[in-house]
């Protein structure tokens, strides 16, 4: 049966990409765990298909996420999903270097081979364009205060020749995305950030500003769910759960959020996706914030 559920309102991504503000990201979908095993091809096929029939319309992937010996994020949203549904916004990124045999990426790619990770992209996803890049400019870990012009301005270039529709950051501070804007428009932001807890604030109050989404990755903490005892009250509250609560309260901190947690779970997916409906109070909201 399809049920539609509700997914928080939506947001132009760019001023003309609408996408419902409860979206999927597909790390999760070749291995729960950043360390741990593989998870069934078939099993996340069927994830994505119930996450677009339920009405998710922005999917978050990269070339990137794949299992050793295992199934790839890009390959399995192609085999779900193609011919893809209009309007079906899907997101990628690049920057991050891995290499054969490495579990995670290692390493960055320089500006020279921006373009040809792109095409991999194109490829793997079985697109003529892309609606959403984000240069992510570090492996693991960008310094702050380290340019990256040189890298953005090869996917603004990108941009212009219409293959990439907008572009994104990143794992970025206030300054790289000041530096990037001076080169091309910023449609999204895609930071670490969980609503427990303040972070990246002078940037959330540039994107608000300016209406550039705000997208973070670990929403739900990114190593398991937190124990935080403010999340567990409200959660037994609203008879949702802790994962709900933190979605919700994402949701509800600011019209620029979007939402795109991952899940190899069909089970998690359901009750992900049902955060939208978690209608929290202003005062649940501050309480969560701390
Ligand atoms: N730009 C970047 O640098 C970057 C980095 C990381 C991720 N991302 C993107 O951001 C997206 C969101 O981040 P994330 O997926 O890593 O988020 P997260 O906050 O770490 O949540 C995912 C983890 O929580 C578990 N989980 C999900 N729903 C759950 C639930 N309802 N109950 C219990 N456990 C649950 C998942 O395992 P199960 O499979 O068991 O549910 C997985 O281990 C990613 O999917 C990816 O697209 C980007």
């Amino acid at each position: 049966m399809t049920t539609q559920i509700s997914t928080g309102g939506h947001f132009e991504i760019g001023g003309d990409l609408r996408v419902a503000r409860m979206g999927f990201g597909a790390m999760r979908l070749p291995m729960s765990r950043l360390d741990g095993p593989a998870n069934d091809r078939d099993t996340g096929l069927k994830i994505l298909r119930r996450a677009v029939e339920l009405g998710v319309d922005h999917i978050d992937t990269a070339a990137f996420y794949y299992a050793q010996d295992g199934p790839a994020a890009n390959e399995m949203i192609r085999a779900a999903l193609a011919p893809y549904p209009d309007g079906l916004v899907i997101a990628t990124k690049v920057g991050p270097y891995r290499g054969p045999g490495e579990p995670h990426p290692s390493g960055t790619i320089p500006a020279s081979g921006l373009r040809a990770e792109v095409e991999r992209n194109l490829r793997e996803l079985g697109r003529d364009h892309l609606d959403l890049v984000y240069l992510r400019p570090g492996g693991m870990e960008t310094p702050a205060d380290e340019s990256i012009g040189e890298r953005f301005a090869v996917l603004a270039a990108l941009r212009e020749e219409g293959v990439i529709r907008h572009l994104g950051l990143s794992h970025v501070s206030a300054a790289q995305l000041a530096e990037a804007r001076e080169i091309a428009p910023v449609a999204a932001i895609q930071n670490r950030f969980d609503v427990t807890r303040p972070q990246d604030v002078e940037l959330l109050a540039v994107c608000e500003r300016e209406v550039i989404a705000y997208a973070p990755y670990f929403p739900l903490g990114g190593f398991g769910i937190p124990d935080d005892e403010r999340a567990n009250a409200i959660a037994a509250r609203h008879g949702a759960t802790v994962p709900q609560v933190l979605l919700a309260g994402l949701l509800a901190l600011s019209p620029v959020m979007l939402a795109i947690p991952g899940t190899g779970s069909p089970d998690h997916l359901e009750e992900n996706l049902a955060a939208a409906d978690v209608a929290l109070t202003p005062d649940d909201l501050a309480e969560l914030r701390g």
